[in-house]
């Protein structure tokens, strides 16, 4: 039943990228900081195979154990049907005895899914047929943020400066100028995927075939960059409030130490292999060039809600775009939520005005 004067919010996790596990951490901390005196939460969990189950709201249940991520398996609940239909939108709950069973409306869907399946336009595309309101970047801005080519092309055509990079459509390879123009160390990455999942760092020419065959497993469109020598810098993008224009928070510098090369995945959730500066350390004027690359990257792309921008800051001091996550890691340990805190805007606050923006951009 719902509660009149409370907003109906489904929390959406799990799902069939490979950051499975990041997501369910994810939404245990974005439901522990849901106020139940605002909100009555319908957590949603969706399996590895893509089954939509009734989970539990425990966010204890979803946290990091003895360095296991959590899963949502079919046996996690009652099984859950999406109905995408205006007329009767909404969620179902389907009862082996009864059948389908309406769980009510819900007012508002915060997809806390990363990768395919969740921040590239799917999910967004079949909550736009339910006319369901949802958290964050819309069809377009999902499909383009999630594909590192078209991220690349689109900042680029804005003025924001990209590095070097040659795409590889299935099938092709590096020419001998490609690789000229590159240089070594590259980077080979799938074009679609998130948390550094198959993503090789090359020392030698040698290692390409290896590497590029790595990165079709996730996508058939991989990217070989040109390795940028910088420091890395994020910078959070909120929607502005009132449909106002895209706010920046502080900047983060992320520092890998202790036997990691680079930003790998084990780098990032597992290993205490990272150190962070918030605020990043870096001069004004370029403090100030990040974050109006990081908002003009957000218009760009069409985002809206919420975005992370990942930069490089080279010694010289010359900014670098690298990617934009529209639902970055949302983990107590995450970026985004601390960049936003160390913004005046703790994480209760930010969970708030992300469910506040999606239902007002509906007109709800
Ligand atoms: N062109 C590059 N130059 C230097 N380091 C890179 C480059 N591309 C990726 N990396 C390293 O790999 C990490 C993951 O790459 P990224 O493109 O951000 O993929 P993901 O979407 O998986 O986070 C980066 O945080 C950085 O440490
Ligand atoms: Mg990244």
């Amino acid at each position: 039943m719902t509660t009149p004067g409370k907003t109906r919010v489904a929390i959406v996790f799990g799902g069939r990228s490979p950051e499975h596990g990041i997501s369910c951490v994810s939404a245990g901390s974005v439901l522990a900081a849901l106020d139940p005196d605002e909100f009555e939460v319908v957590p949603v969990g969706i399996t590895r195979q893509g089954q939509w189950v009734l989970a539990s709201g425990d966010p204890g249940q979803l946290a990091i154990a003895d360095r296991k991520l959590p899963e949502i398996t079919a046996g996690s609940g009652a099984e859950l049907v999406l109905r995408a239909d205006p007329a009767v939108g909404g969620l179902m709950v389907l009862d082996p005895a009864q059948g389908p069973v309406a769980l009510a409306d819900v007012d508002v869907v915060f997809p806390v899914l990363h990768g395919a399946y969740g921040e590239d336009g799917t999910i967004q595309g079949m909550l736009e047929m339910a006319d369901i309101p949802y958290v964050g970047a819309n069809v377009f801005a999902s499909a383009a943020a999630m594909d590192k080519e078209f991220t690349k092309k689109l900042c680029a055509a804005e003025g924001i400066p990209v590095g070097p990079y040659v795409v590889l459509r299935a099938g092709m390879t590096l020419t001998e100028e490609d690789k000229e123009r590159l240089g070594l160390p590259v980077f080979v990455k799938p074009s679609r995927a998130g948390s550094s999942f198959g993503i090789t760092k090359v020392d030698d020419w040698a290692q390409l075939d290896a590497a590029v065959a790595t990165a079709r497993e996730i996508d058939t469109k991989v990217l070989v960059e040109g390795a940028i020598v910088g420091r890395e810098i994020e910078c959070g993008v909120l929607e502005g409030e009132a449909g106002g224009a895209p706010e920046a928070s502080v900047l983060a510098e992320v520092r890998v130490v202790s036997g990691h090369d680079w930003y790998d995945f084990e780098a990032k959730y597992i290993d205490d292999a990272c150190e962070y500066d918030i605020p990043a350390n870096l001069p004004e004027h370029v403090t100030r060039q990040v974050r109006e690359y990081a908002t003009r990257a957000f218009t760009a792309l069409d985002c809206s809600g919420l975005a992370r921008a990942d930069f490089f800051v080279t010694p010289e001091l010359d900014v670098y775009l690298n990617e934009i996550n529209t639902m970055p890691g949302f983990t107590p340990t995450s970026m985004f939520p601390r960049m936003w805190a160390a913004s005046g805007l703790e994480y209760p606050k930010l969970v708030n005005r992300l469910i506040r923006t999606a239902l007002r951009r509906a007109g709800r």
